[in-house]
Order: structure tokens, then C-alpha cells, then sequence
């Protein structure tokens, strides 16, 4: 098979990269990334030697680009995002520009080239942010949950699945998307809250806890993840989405209190800082659905991933050293006011 991953010198995409082509090594990949501030090619350092592995740098918004990229493919996974909510507080622009209209590229792309070349299959990489925030004691989202975004981040990840569902029911391509809860794990940028106060507490540094700590998150391993992504692409139906969440929702205090507790650290290192703007309460997936049709289900007990995230940030200093991601926890101070 050869597959398009866009975005995968980011987080997710550089470790779905490495899953792929272990699980799957006569297989060829295209990398085609931006290298935004997110992107790293370090993040595949060991992996840019393989000879069924090519990188190409070059914005998904660019329709010749995908236009030349897309012809002989089977299958394009985009990971390819602006990700950080916070960020798409201060500006959002960039946000439209490749998660929507990025998207709307790729899938005009994948569609003129469906129409020479048979069906190329699109699996698009969503999020549980855009079924909105729940109460403490409402039932997790599923797949019939109705959207209501309400970040920035959220609303073009949104309007991107919107589009992309569109493409199956009026185009007929083959799509499916996966709605995932929050990724943790190695290569993550240090501006989400794991990467973030792991790199911090390991330069001896406060952690910025936004309001009183209660808001609930619903934690993934990313290999999880990319296995939900893999199983999707092989079993899923044409045309679905499948909620792929981690079964570890965590208020962001209890998080920090084991992220300190594995560290060795004390809650004195905790700095209370004032709330994210329209700061979402609670994220909670409910994977039935993956777990009924494809037999996958989260195989990460969160204390065992958050221990091995520990380590390999220990044990990767020089990674998180070189990205400068106290620029952007400065600006959003002053925009702030903290
Ligand atoms: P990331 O920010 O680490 O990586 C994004 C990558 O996309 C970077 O390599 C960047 O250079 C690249 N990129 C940005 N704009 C581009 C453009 N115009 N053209 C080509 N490449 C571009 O993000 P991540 O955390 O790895 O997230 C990957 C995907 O998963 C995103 O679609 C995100 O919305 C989704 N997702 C993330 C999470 C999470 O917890 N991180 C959870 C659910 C879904
Ligand atoms: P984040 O990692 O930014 O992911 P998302 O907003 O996509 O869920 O944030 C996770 C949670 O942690 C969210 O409730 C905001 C909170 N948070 C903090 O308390 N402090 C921080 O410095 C950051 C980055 C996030």
C-alpha cells in the first residue's frame, strides 16, 4: 500500500510513522509536513533511512502539491493540524487555514485523482473536542453525539470533519474519520499539559494548574491511538467516524498530583494561574462502537504510559531542550495577565 501521512513530523503523526512501518514494513509512506513550530524532523530521526520513507516538506494547503502527491496513492491519513487550543485563543487564523481549508485541499485532491485512478481512501484525524464539554455526570460522547465546538481549535476541527463527511455523501469518497480523546506520550511538544509539566519539573520549574484543577480530560497513550487508527483503516465501514478513547478521565489535578508523585516532587511546585478563556469542563469518550466492530479497545494502563513518558523525557533531554516553548508560556501571561 502507499499512504500519504500529512503532519507526520508532528506528535501523533511521527509515532504513527514508526507503528506503520514496523507493523507494516513492504508498505510506502509519503511525510508531507510544514515543519510549523510543531513539526520536528528529529522526531523520525531513526526512521529517515528506511527506504519505503520519504519526507516532503509543503503545506497541505498547497492544491498543486496535493494534486501531484495524490496520484498513485491508496490512502492519505492527515494528521496534519494547528493543535494547541490555547494558541487558537490568541490567533486562530492559521487554525482555518490548515484545518479547514488544508483539509478541503487534500480531499479536492483525493477526489480528481479518485476519478483517474480508482478510490483513494481518506481517513481524517479528529478529536473529541468538537462534540463540545460535558457535566461531572453526563454520559461520555459517542459517535451520535451532535457536534457543538466551542474553541477555536475545536470549531476547525469541526468544520474540517463537516467537509469531510460531505466529500462521502456527495462525491461518494471513501472516507472515515476517528474522533480520539487527549494523546499523551514521547515526542509530544511542550506546550500540552504532560510534555509541558514534565519538562519543567525536570528544570525544576512551577507548573502552571489553569483555574482550581477540576476540569476532566480522558487520557490516550498515542500508540493506542495509532492501533485505533490502524484498525479503523483495515476494518472500519466507509463513511463512519469511531470514537477512540483512552477509559482515563482525570480531573487536571489528579493528573498533576501523579505526575509530581512519579517525579518525586511536591505540590509546592504548583502554580495556580488564571483559567483558559471558555475553558471546556470535561471530555469523556465512550468506544463501544470501536470496540464492538473492530475489536479494538485502549491496551495502556495510565499509570504504565505516564511512567514511560516520565522516563523518555528524562532520557531525551536534548529533544525538549532545543524547543523553545517558554516564548509561548510568556505571551500567553501577558496576554492573560498572570
Ligand atoms: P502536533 O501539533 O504535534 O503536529 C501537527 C503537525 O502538523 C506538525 O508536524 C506540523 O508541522 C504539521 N502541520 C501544521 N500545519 C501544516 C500544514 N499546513 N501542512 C502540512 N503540515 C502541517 O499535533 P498532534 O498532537 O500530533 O495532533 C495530530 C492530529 O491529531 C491533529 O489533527 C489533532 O487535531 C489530532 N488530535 C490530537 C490530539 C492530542 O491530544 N494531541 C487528540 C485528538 C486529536
Ligand atoms: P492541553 O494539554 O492544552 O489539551 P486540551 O486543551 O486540548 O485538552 O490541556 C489539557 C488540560 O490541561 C486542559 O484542561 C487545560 C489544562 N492545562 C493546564 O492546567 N495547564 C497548562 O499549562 C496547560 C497547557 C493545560
Amino acid at each position: 500500500m502507499k499512504i500519504l501521512v500529512t503532519g507526520g513530523a508532528g506528535f501523533i503523526g511521527s509515532n504513527f510513522i514508526r507503528y506503520w512501518l514496523k507493523k507494516y514494513p513492504a508498505d510506502s509512506l509519503v511525510n508531507l509536513d510544514a515543519l510549523t513550530y510543531a513539526g520536528n524532523l528529529e522526531n523520525l530521526s531513526d526512521i529517515e533511512n528506511n527506504k519505503n520513507y520519504k519526507f516532503i516538506k509543503g503545506s497541505i494547503c498547497d492544491d498543486n502539491l496535493a494534486y501531484d502527491l495524490v496520484q498513485d496513492l491508496d490512502l492519505i491519513v492527515n494528521f496534519a493540524a494547528e493543535s494547541h487550543v490555547d494558541r487558537s485563543i490568541m490567533d486562530c487564523r492559521d487554525f482555518i487555514t490548515t484545518n479547514v481549508e488544508g483539509t478541503r485541499t487534500l480531499l479536492e485532491a483525493a477526489k480528481s485523482a479518485s476519478r483517474r485512478n480508482g478510490k483513494i481512501r481518506f481517513h481524517h484525524i479528529s478529536t473529541d473536542e468538537v462534540f463540545g464539554s460535558l457535566g461531572p455526570s453526563d454520559k461520555p460522547f459517542n459517535e451520535t453525539t451532535p457536534y457543538d465546538p466551542r474553541s477555536p481549535y475545536s470549531a476547525s476541527k469541526a468544520a474540517a470533519d463537516h467537509l469531510v463527511r460531505a466529500y462521502w455523501h456527495t462525491y461518494e469518497l471513501p472516507i472515515t474519520i476517528s474522533n480520539c480523546s487527549n494523546n499523551y506520550g514521547p515526542y509530544q511538544f511542550p506546550e500540552k499539559i504532560i510534555p509541558l509539566f514534565i519538562t519543567n519539573l525536570l528544570a525544576n520549574k512551577k507548573i502552571p494548574v489553569y483555574g482550581q484543577g477540576k476540569n476532566i480530560r480522558d487520557w490516550i497513550y498515542v500508540d493506542d491511538h495509532n492501533a485505533g487508527v490502524d484498525a479503523i483503516i483495515k476494518r472500519g465501514r466507509l463513511g463512519q467516524s469511531y470514537c477512540l478513547g483512552g477509559n482515563s478521565e482525570l480531573t487536571n489535578f489528579k493528573l498533576t498530583k501523579k505526575i509530581l508523585s512519579f517525579m518525586g516532587k511536591g505540590e509546592d511546585m504548583i502554580e495556580y494561574v488564571t483559567d483558559r478563556p471558555g475553558h471546556d469542563l470535561r471530555y469523556g469518550l465512550d468506544f463501544t462502537k470501536a470496540k464492538n466492530e473492530l475489536g479494538w479497545r485502549p491496551a495502556v494502563n495510565f499509570n504504565d504510559g505516564l511512567k514511560k513518558t516520565i522516563a523518555w523525557y528524562k532520557n531525551n533531554q536534548a529533544w525538549w531542550q532545543n524547543i523553545k516553548s517558554g516564548e509561548y508560556l510568556e505571551y500567553y501571561k501577558k496576554q492573560y495577565g498572570q
